[in-house]
């Protein structure tokens, strides 16, 4: 707690609040006293209530900052991998050689899935979006990991953490070849974690898999940059689901169902769906008018973000991953690639996108680089629920390991007050 004090003066009593100073970011008012004065607060899209508090990650909007343990997202992207950064954000400290080799190889260990899980996928329509199908089988697991299911217990936690990091990959190709009609890839074991991802993805049964190495370390970028972003919409729901006590992998497939979302995961896909609408440079213009036009409800996919004020650190390693892959590739003059970095150049330019700090994020190049890998664009928002599984799990462990209370907010009605019944015939 600060010393500093806040207090709130209404109908003539000032209530006095708390006031909690965290390691770095705004002080925070405690307004859990007010429900007992009879008074809520009203705060809709949260946008200023910090609703519980956290160690895993900060982020400062306004800077452009990404701090996960309070290591530099540009640095992690640099200097580490995607299973170590899991490992930060799972135990809060890097691994040493021996810890992640330990991490990794238990990760290892639990890529295969229940073979009974094949036969849940042939439920599916194969036209299926790849999402619904993600929503129901990470979901599913929990039907088939009874033996660790009770959350009070630390080392149940942690083994459903390591099943879900494992397997979500497993799953995620087994999604894509199910709508593709292709047998299921048995993970190699041998490979990395997205080598693996990408032999389950891309290799067939009568070929030996050949995963090009540029692209695989692209692949690690994309998890390890989406891997967390504090107490964002699927986060959030992660949490609240599992305040209620709910198991991890409900908990988790809840979270998958948020990410789906267009203002959120489903942005990928849909930067790509735009800029395929757009087609040509020439028509550039007319999208930027309609995105600007008040009555036209389209935005431009990809730009804006609810918390970054700045541009988005993670969009900016992205972009150097997509100029390496791109060149790798030989793809520096695809069309769409064109309409894109033309894009950027206008809206970073324009009055209307300056004046309201609308910066490319992270979505509006992670989709360039999956297109150039080969990965459909239906998949998309599935590779960001993949690499934001330890994020996840991660604020899922810290709530239920410390004090928590089911989340339960209030509202501010507006329907009508009390009154009587009308019997059908007087209505
Ligand atoms: N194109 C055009 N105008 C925009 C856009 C956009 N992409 N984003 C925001 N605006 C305008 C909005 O109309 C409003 O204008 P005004 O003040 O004149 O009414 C102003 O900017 C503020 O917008 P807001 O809706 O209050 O901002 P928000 O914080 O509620 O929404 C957002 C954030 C990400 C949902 C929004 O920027 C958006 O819809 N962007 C496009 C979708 C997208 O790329 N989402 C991915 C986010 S990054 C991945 C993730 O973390 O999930």
């Amino acid at each position: 707690m600060s010393d500093k004090k806040a207090s709130l003066s209404i109908d003539g009593k000032t209530l006095d609040l708390k006031v909690h100073s965290g390691t770095i970011g705004p002080d925070v008012i405690e307004v859990s006293a007010l429900t007992g004065n009879g008074y809520f607060t009203y705060d809709p899209g949260f946008v200023s209530t910090a609703a519980c508090e956290s160690k895993i990650t900060y982020i400062d909007g306004d800077k452009g900052v990404l701090l996960h343990g309070g290591y530099p997202i540009e640095q992690l992207a640099e200097q580490s991998d995607y299973l170590e950064t899991c490992y930060l954000l799972l135990y809060g400290a890097l691994p040493n050689a021996a810890q992640k080799e330990t991490f990794v190889n238990k990760v290892r260990m639990h890529t295969m899935v229940n073979d009974q899980m094949s036969t849940f996928f042939k439920g599916f329509r194969r036209d299926a979006h790849p999402m619904a199908i993600m929503c129901g089988v990470v979901g599913a697991l929990s039907a088939f990991y009874h033996d660790s299911l009770d959350i009070t217990d630390e080392k149940h936690r942690e083994i459903s953490a390591i099943r879900l990091i494992a397997k979500m990959p497993t799953l995620a190709a087994m999604t894509y070849k199910y709508t593709i009609g292709q047998p299921f890839m048995y993970p190699q074991n041998h490979l990395s974690y997205s080598e693996n991802f990408l032999h389950m993805m891309f290799g067939n049964p009568c070929e030996p898999s050949n995963v090009n190495p540029v692209l695989a370390k692209a692949m690690d970028k994309i998890f390890l940059l989406h891997a967390d972003h504090e107490q964002n919409a699927s986060t959030s729901t992660v949490r609240l689901a599992g305040s209620t006590g709910a198991n991890p992998f409900a908990c988790i497939s809840a979270g998958i169902a948020a990410l789906w979302g267009p203002s959120h995961g489903g942005a990928n896909e849909a930067v790509l769906d735009m800029l395929n609408e757009i087609g040509d440079a020439s028509r550039i213009d007319e999208f930027v008018a309609k995105a600007k036009d008040k009555d036209d409800p389209f935005r431009l996919m990809g730009f804006g973000h609810r918390v970054y004020k700045n541009f988005d650190p993670r969009a900016k390693v992205m972009k150097l991953a997509a100029d390496e892959v791109l060149a790798e590739l030989g793809l520096e003059n695809d069309p769409l690639l064109k309409i894109a970095k033309r894009l950027e150049q206008i809206a970073l330019e324009d009055e209307y996108f300056i004046e309201r700090k609308l910066y490319p994020n992270v979505d509006f190049y992670s989709g360039i680089i999956l297109k150039a890998i080969g990965i459909p664009t239906s998949m998309f928002t599935v590779i960001f629920a993949l690499g934001r599984t330890p994020g996840w799990i991660a604020h899922w462990n810290e709530m239920i390991s410390g004090s928590y209370r089911i989340g339960r907010p209030r509202q501010l009605y507006t329907g009508p007050a009390q009154r009587d019944f009308v019997p059908l015939d007087k209505r």
